[in-house]
């Protein structure tokens, strides 16, 4: 396939779509051939937004999976409806690349898992986070020895509020706060993917989490789970956790989502901070390194939000046409989900939860 264009249907055209089409509408080796939406008009007008106004678009995903111009689906639903388009994306050979959670439960999880191991296409859970230069930058200076050996991660996420912010639509809202629909509360679970992504890029699965999460009322008919803690500890003595602070009068300087996250690891001899998630707070420095005796900073490493998305597109695109393995694989987005929903558990039965070797 690497000398021919890959063609892709993209399934759910709401509001993280615009972030994906973005490398496969500059891209050579893609082109994007159908939409799909349950919503019909808003497919027509990514179309037309994206500048692809004779692209075929249908509100029936069996029509994406029956289009033989259709070499790569994109899954962007809400997550009670990953495990079903995907196993059908799969059965009908083609390349997947489902958004994150992989699935609501590790059951369905296994599921995927299963059914793709043997497929002749490769599954891609697409996972931006670790496509985000900063983290990026960070994982090649911590191979090279920057800071020694990883012993601790600590995560923050902070939502707030923002006069700079893409507007979200309110169907995006209201199936989040749905546990069914969404597999847990839209900042510990949905968000939180993104957070545990990066505990186990950098720290492994975790052998216990334990978690207190919260409940606040939003004052627009919608919750957050927050103010939320979750600890990890992992094999060899080492720790983590992800704090999530929601501040409603915090003003937030962002293009996407209303949040800022931060990020600490410190190792044996070291420190590094990445910061600039979403959001941008104190102009803090999208990367700084602490080995030594003194602290280097990397002003320049790229911090646009959309460059995830780029880059773990761009990945995908090369996978397809040339092989390789895909970041991240099923196994893995299980792995991932697994910290999420130790989490939730540990919160409702208020104990630790101990999460067997892998
Ligand atoms: N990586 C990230 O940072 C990030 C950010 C936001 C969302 N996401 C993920 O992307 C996915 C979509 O999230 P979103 O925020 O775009 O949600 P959204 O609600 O804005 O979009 C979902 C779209 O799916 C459509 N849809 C629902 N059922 C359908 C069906 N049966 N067939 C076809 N279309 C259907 C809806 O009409 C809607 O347009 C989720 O998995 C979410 O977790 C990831």
């Amino acid at each position: 396939m690497a000398d021919r264009t890959i063609g892709v249907g993209i399934v759910g055209t709401g509001r993280i779509s615009d972030l994906h089409a973005m490398e496969y509408l500059q891209n050579s080796g893609a082109r994007i051939v159908a939409l799909c939406d349950r919503n019909g008009d808003r497919a027509r007008q990514k179309a037309l937004q994206w500048g692809i106004p004779d692209v075929a678009v249908t509100d029936d995903p069996s029509q994406i999976l029956a289009n033989p111009a259709v070499d790569l689906v994109e899954i962007l639903v809400p997550h009670d409806l990953h495990l079903e388009i995907a196993l059908d994306a799969a059965a009908a050979e083609k390349a997947v690349s489902l958004q994150k959670p992989i699935c609501v439960s590790l059951e369905e999880a296994d599921r995927l898992v299963e059914a793709v191991r043997d497929a002749e296409r490769p599954f891609k859970l697409f996972e931006n986070f670790l496509f985000f230069p900063p983290v990026l930058k960070a994982a090649q200076l911590i191979k090279e020895g920057a800071i020694g050996e990883p012993l601790s991660i600590r995560i923050k996420s902070n939502p707030g509020t923002s006069q700079t912010a893409w507007e979200i639509p309110i169907d995006a809202e209201t199936w989040r706060q749905s546990g069914t629909r969404s597999g847990g509360g839209p900042l510990v679970f949905d968000d939180g993917h993104h957070k545990f992504a990066l505990a186990w890029r950098f720290m492994g699965d975790p052998q216990e989490v334990h978690a207190f999460i919260g409940n606040t009322d939003r004052g627009d008919g919608l919750f957050f789970d927050a103010q939320s803690i979750v600890s990890f500890r992992f094999p060899g003595n080492r720790i983590g956790n992800l704090e999530v602070v929601y501040s409603p009068e915090l003003e937030i300087q962002t293009r996407h989502y209303a949040q800022d996250d931060r990020v600490e690891i410190t190792g044996t001899r070291g420190v590094i901070w990445i910061n600039c998630g979403h959001g941008r707070l104190a102009d803090a420095m999208p990367l700084a390194v602490h080995s030594e005796g003194r602290t280097t900073k990397f002003p320049d490493v790229e911090t646009g939000w959309e460059q995830s998305f780029i880059l773990s597109t761009r990945h995908f695109i090369d996978v397809v046409r040339n092989g390789g393995k895909p970041v991240l694989t099923a196994d893995e987005g299980r792995r991932i989900l697994r910290f999420a929903l130790a989490a939730e558990r540990s919160a409702a039965e208020n104990r630790t939860i101990r999460l067997a070797p892998r």
